[in-house]
């Protein structure tokens, strides 16, 4: 089984530092070698941060609100080709980020690798805190990291030459009919207004309270349909802080490590998962809680992968 790691350090999307060395400690606490050693991966890594705040341009002023368009913008562009080139080499693809702004690169680039190799729509499982659907219109921050599912979707679309038009192509986005949510909690009022509108399927903590974590994955998974493609990005803030306090967006009354482990194990166990995203570890912050989120963001990655508990 071959499978590529990006890590990729990018903070643009949010205005917190220290998100950008999220990687580095996923890394050094081990995940490359857990993925040989434990799971028998063909692991492509090449031991490198790409997408730091290095390719950051001289200028970035707002743009529909947005903070900083352009260097997040060339970010995730770049990122959507590194990870198509893997992808449609049939690897299976891990990205860690990183804020939430770099699905737009991943999610893209996974999407069109499936359209040329499968000729098939992918699906998305979304495990978030947050819906990260606000268009530049409707976000209070203007922190893109809460935006990708609208440039994603098209909900946000821009013209050629503005910072997101090389989005406008088909074949790099998702429809709004392949998006499933799990773990919501701190939804925005317009983000609720566009989830209403577009009919997406969403499994907020009150699903969670009432159904439990294994009637709520046979609902999730029966909507996106047997043996399509998913993408699961996993934002660690869907974690309650309890397990995953080093983030920059934390929420309480969120999923148990377990909760989140047993998402992770179902997605697998599906035989249709194809890449995923672990974003949001910002270990400069709550340090005393840093180890514990990176062993938890480790777990998860493990459990995506195929890790048994027999
Ligand atoms: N909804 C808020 C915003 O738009 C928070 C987004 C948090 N996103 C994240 N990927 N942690 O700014
Ligand atoms: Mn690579
Ligand atoms: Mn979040
Ligand atoms: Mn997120």
């Amino acid at each position: 089984k071959d499978l590529a790691l990006v890590a990729a350090g990018f903070s643009g999307g949010q205005g917190k530092s220290g998100v950008d060395a999220g990687p580095t400690a996923l890394i050094e606490a081990g995940l490359a070698i857990q993925l040989r050693d434990h799971l028998r991966y063909n692991v492509h890594y090449d031991d490198k941060i790409h997408y730091c705040n290095d390719i950051v341009p001289d200028s970035d002023p707002d743009h529909r609100g947005m903070k900083n368009p352009q260097a997040t913008s060339v970010v995730t562009q770049k990122l959507s080709s590194h990870i198509f080139s893997h992808a449609k080499e049939g690897r299976f693809v891990v990205t860690l980020g990183g804020d939430h702004s770099i699905a737009i690169g991943t999610i893209s680039g996974t999407a069109k690798a499936t359209r040329e190799r499968l000729n098939r729509d992918m699906a998305v499982i979304w495990v978030d805190a947050h819906a990260d659907i606000n268009t530049p219109e409707t976000s209070d921050s203007g922190n893109i990291h809460g935006m990708p599912l609208a440039f994603l979707t098209g909900l946000a679309s821009e013209k050629g030459g503005k910072p997101f038009g090389w989005l406008n192509s088909e074949e790099l986005r998702i429809s709004t009919t392949k998006l499933v949510y799990i773990g919501l909690r701190d939804v925005d009022h317009g983000e609720k207004r566009l989830l209403r509108e577009n009919g997406i399927a969403a499994f907020s903590m009150h699903d969670v309270d009432q159904y439990g974590i294994g009637k709520v994955m046979d609902m999730a998974l029966a909507w996106i349909g047997n043996d399509t493609p998913i993408h699961l990005s996993f934002d660690i803030d869907a974690l309650d802080p309890m397990w995953a306090p080093s983030t920059g967006t934390a929420v309480r009354r969120g999923l148990t490590l377990r909760e989140g482990s047993f998402i992770a194990e179902c997605v697998h166990d599906t035989g249709s998962l194809i890449a995923m995203d672990l974003v949001e570890v910002n270990p400069s912050l709550e340090q005393e809680g840093a180890e514990k989120t990176v062993e938890a963001a480790i777990s998860i990655v493990r459990c995506a992968l195929g890790e048994t508990l027999l």
